[in-house]
């Protein structure tokens, strides 16, 4: 049986980046398989310092950001990480399993570290065994994910391959889907993310300083009209995919791509003769489009926290139901029971 789990930060809104790269495809997945769980991985959130208050606002304002963009608790099991406690139980059997440079290796583990110019808590280190325990409580087969996460789903693979070898055949190796519009039209490997629109040698980040590198899924026409008259791009007028040498136009084609749902062949062909600063309005334009039934629906849905609350507890039961069992195994072949 296939098993589909992914999770995302309680970041208060998505930004275009998380939808084009998972959101989008979580929607498809949960319509093609039975056993679907996604998870606002609020646990994961806090190896970050977050105001309680904001955090609490955040982990509602991402479960109306989800149910806008399609997610159907009565096809997915939506749910809230922290009130599932098995996670934090499996995740500290995982971390008695990993060695120490195994994660001082990690490509996010290293350059959040960089930029922050200081020790990361021990918390940010074991933050991917934590990711580790999440697809493994369910024994997911199948994780939906933005390229930035392949990495640390290798050493979801490397876990469940190691358990497996020390306590016999138990947890499924989970493979990592990219995105179905990821794979569909970024057919570089430099493309398989959103970039910033500021810097499109780094990803669309929600934590990204500089306020119109980012377009969120609540942003106004106006706020996405001018990051996109910012964006930076470069000094041939000419619209063309080629995302080594043109990063930022090659951004922009492939979000115009993403969001209409046309091949880049396509997009690069019906732009001929426009030059980029035209070209930057024309997909502000289509991403507006895109988002506009979106914006409405998760202002319409933030209005009631009653049912917000209502859907992640409903989906937090689903969960422990389904996270518990596995636990007690899991605590059997260690030697707890
Ligand atoms: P998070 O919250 O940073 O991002 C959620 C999802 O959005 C994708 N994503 C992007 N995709 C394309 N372009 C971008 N610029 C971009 N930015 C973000 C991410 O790849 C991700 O799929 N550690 C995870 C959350 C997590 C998880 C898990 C995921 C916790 N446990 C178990 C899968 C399975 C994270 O921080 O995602």
């Amino acid at each position: 049986v296939k098993r589909v789990f992914s999770g995302i930060q309680p970041t208060g809104i998505p930004h275009l980046g998380n939808y084009l790269g998972a959101i989008e495809s979580w929607v498809r997945l949960q319509d093609k398989h039975s056993s679907v769980l996604y998870s606002i991985v609020d646990l994961h959130s806090i190896t970050a310092a977050q105001d309680p208050a904001v955090l609490r606002q955040s982990i509602l304002d991402m479960t109306a950001a989800l149910l806008a963009c399609g997610i159907n608790p009565e096809k997915s099991i939506l749910f809230q990480q922290s009130q599932v406690s098995e996670h934090t139980q499996l995740s500290w059997i995982l971390t008695c399993m990993v060695r120490l440079p195994r994660l001082q290796h990690l490509h996010q583990w290293k350059a959040k570290t960089a930029k922050q110019k200081h020790d990361g808590t021990v918390g940010l280190l074991t933050y991917p065994v934590l990711q580790a325990a999440d697809v493994l409580l369910y024994k997911s087969t199948h994780v939906p994910v933005g390229e930035d996460q392949v990495q640390h789903m290798e050493l979801v693979q490397d876990l469940a391959r190691g358990f497996n070898r020390k306590y016999g055949e138990f947890f499924p190796v989970p493979k990592s889907i990219l995105s179905v519009c990821v794979l569909a039209f970024f057919t570089e490997a430099s493309m398989k993310k959103v970039k910033s629109l500021r810097d499109p040698s780094a990803k669309m980040s929600k934590s990204d300083p500089d306020k119109l590198a980012t377009v969120g899924l609540t942003d106004s026409p106006e706020q996405i009209v001018q990051k996109f008259r910012k964006a930076v791009t470069d000094f041939t007028s000419e619209v063309t995919y080629d995302p080594a040498s043109r990063g930022g136009v090659s951004n922009m084609v492939a979000i115009h791509a993403a969001v209409t749902g046309l091949p880049v062949e396509e997009v690069v062909r019906r732009s001929a003769g426009i030059d980029t600063a035209r070209y930057k309005l024309l997909v502000a334009d289509a991403v507006i489009e895109k988002l506009a039934p979106i914006r409405s629906e998760i202002e319409k849905l933030k209005m009631d926290k009653g049912h917000l609350q209502k859907v992640l507890q409903a989906g937090s039961v689903k969960a422990k139901e389904l996270a518990y069992p596995v636990c007690q195994e899991v605590k059997e072949l260690v030697g707890f029971r």
